[in-house]
């Protein structure tokens, strides 16, 4: 298979040898909505400071799924946190959002999604959190796919920092199919051309699989040591054949970086200031 990127902040174009058809997808992440309703109430007190900072976020996310209509687009690919709480008036708005585009939008959890300030970031939340997010994503909010026009779409849940064994199994299982394969997922891998600007940015290498982001730092992000599973995807990936592109966000900068010379890891710029890639797939 052969590939070439060319890409700006806003735009990338990727050319893949054996595609039929063109898809173009509208990539957006990290536009940090904040709405909240009597149901869940007992959370107002911690969310209060954030619907003040964030108020009119969901009306700048209703801006790009009306541009993914205008633009006629394929696909809408969102990377997390997108919302900044699971609150359920922001799961209804979202998924009546996505219901009405009548294009796939494929959700991708971020580290925000499916945590309440003051919880916890552990996995064990995670998992309690989870079935709430069920009405944005087709079944399981760990790793599911979609296939359009010949390129299958991976969402890949690595918002606590690490990919657990049935994630590792599923990513390998859908990779040997040997289709053209795109991942979706939240935190980016760690690159070192990504690296400094993130620590620029952070202070701390926020990424998936860095060799060199001490213990306490990863104590303070809650990020904990790398698994062997984490570690393994990282190689799955650098190492696979099919795949073409990794769409992440997270760091609040827009950035490309190649992984290996075949694929380009992107990411996505803030979307609370508007930002968005228009990605094209086309036939090389
Ligand atoms: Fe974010
Ligand atoms: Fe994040």
């Amino acid at each position: 298979m052969r590939v070439t990127h060319a890409w700006t902040d806003d735009a990338a174009t990727i050319h893949l040898s054996g595609l039929q058809r063109p898809v173009r997808m509208l990539h957006v992440t990290d536009v940090h909505c904040a709405l909240l309703d009597e149901r869940d109430a007992r959370h107002e007190d911690a969310c209060r400071d954030y619907c003040q900072r964030f108020a009119g976020n969901e009306r700048i996310l209703a801006e790009r799924f009306n541009e993914a209509r205008e633009l006629g687009v394929d696909l809408v690919a969102l990377t997390g946190d997108i919302m900044h709480f699971p609150s359920r008036a922001l799961v209804d708005y979202l998924a009546r959002q996505m219901e009405q585009l009548q294009v796939p939008v494929l959700f991708t959890c971020g580290n925000h999604d499916w945590r309440f300030p003051g919880l916890s970031d552990e996995e064990a939340v995670r998992e309690q959190w989870w079935p709430r997010l069920d009405p944005l994503h087709p079944g399981r909010a760990g790793c599911a796919a979609c296939e359009v026009n010949g390129i299958q779409f991976l969402q890949v849940d690595d918002s606590t920092y690490q990919v657990d064994d049935e994630q590792l199994a599923w990513v390998r299982e859908r990779l040997a199919t040997g289709r053209p394969t795109v991942v979706l997922s939240h935190i980016p891998l760690s690159l070192p051309t990504l690296r400094a600007p993130t620590i620029d940015r952070w202070k701390a290498p926020i990424l998936i699989g860095d060799p060199d982001w001490d213990q306490e730092s990863r104590e303070r992000w809650k990020a904990g040591a790398d698994r062997p599973t984490t570690l393994q995807y990282v190689q799955l990936l650098a190492g696979a054949e099919n795949l073409v592109a990794v769409f992440c966000g997270h760091v609040h900068f827009p950035h490309a970086d190649a992984v290996n010379p075949r694929v380009v890891q992107y990411v996505g710029g803030l979307g609370i200031e508007g930002a968005r890639r228009l990605v094209e797939f086309r036939p090389l």
